[in-house]
């Protein structure tokens, strides 16, 4: 094998951060991951991705050119103060400036917190505001690569960094929007309220129809009236249930989005009842010990009524 373009450390491997290392290590990328304290699974999914791991965060900054954080959004901030703390006390082997990019689903506020806690505790850390749209990257049976969108923000534009800068952005399909922290996030915030809010909607439309008895009939005028919303707000219901815990705190960040970037201040608390909604949601597959079942609309919607029921016999 050729020598690695650049060393790229990714915050955590879960199914997004899996699939954006193996579009990187296909790219001639070495990537590393910290995994210790992580399940057996976690690490041989790392290995087969043929990402390297390593046992502390210490590591993982003294090797990489580049960190990526892709966590859930509840753990953005924890997860830069985890790098800065690490900062000071490691030896960094790379001459070349570090690149934090935070791709995590947050407001322009939240982003612009990390930017300040990393000016205080780690100012030579050059931080790129980031987030993610779509699904995770796959290889396709052409042989090239479907990749998510990568819209990019900071006075660091990544193009420009020293290390392969420009073919590690044109890789991972970013696109640089301008030097302000927080245009990419909040960016990423409108994309997806649209998607995670109409799905919302729907979970509520198709649960009350249900309760009403009339779900079938609802989806026989959306066939005729509205045929676009019925697949997406159907497709919508039956992937939701495993993301659901995910989306609790990104339904926040988005309100906070629509009221400080938006000016939707008392309006933009429709968003805090939407992660409500999720959090309902996650709890009912916490409940059932995972989202067997829920894969269909009936299912999905039976799940969440099941539960209501016994809310109701519980009062
Ligand atoms: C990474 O490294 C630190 C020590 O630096 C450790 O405490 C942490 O649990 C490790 N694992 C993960 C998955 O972050």
């Amino acid at each position: 094998m050729s020598t690695p373009l650049a060393t790229v450390g990714i915050l955590s491997i879960g199914s997004m951060g899996i699939g954006i290392a193996k579009l990187l290590v296909a790219n001639n990328y070495r990537v590393l991951t910290n995994a210790s304290g992580r399940s057996s699974a976690t690490e041989n999914r790392a290995k087969e991705a043929r990402v390297e791991l390593v046992g502390t965060d210490s590591e993982l900054v003294a090797q990489s050119d580049y960190i990526l954080s892709i966590v859930p959004p509840r753990d953005a901030v924890a997860t830069a103060a985890r790098i800065q703390d690490v900062w000071k006390e490691q030896k960094r082997l790379s001459k070349s400036p570090l690149y934090y990019l935070d791709l995590n689903a947050i407001s322009p506020t939240t982003a612009t917190q990390i930017a300040e806690s990393f000016k205080e505790k780690a100012p030579e850390i050059r931080l790129v505001d980031g987030g993610i749209i779509g699904g995770p990257p796959a290889p396709t049976s052409g042989g090239s690569w479907k990749r998510p969108g990568i819209p990019l923000s900071g006075p660091f534009p990544l193009h420009e960094a020293p290390v392969s800068g420009e073919h590690f952005a044109s890789t991972l399909y970013s696109r640089y929007l301008g030097p302000r922290i927080g245009s990419a996030s909040g960016l990423k915030c409108c994309f997806a309220s649209l998607a995670k809010g109409l799905t919302a909607l729907g979970i509520q439309a198709y649960s009350t129809a249900a309760s009403l008895d009339v779900l079938p009939a609802l989806q026989d005028y959306l066939d005729e009236y509205n045929p676009q919303a019925r697949s997406k707000i159907e497709g919508g219901i039956t992937s939701c249930p495993v993301k659901a815990y995910r989306w609790v705190e990104e339904m926040n960040q988005i309100g906070d989005c629509f009221a400080d970037d938006g000016g939707w201040n008392e309006q933009a608390r429709i968003f805090r009842q939407i992660s409500g909604l999720y959090a309902e949601l996650a709890k009912v597959v916490e409940e059932r010990g995972g989202t067997d079942g829920m894969e269909k609309v009936d299912g999905a919607i039976g799940a969440l009524q099941e539960v209501e029921e016994l809310e109701q016999d519980d009062r």
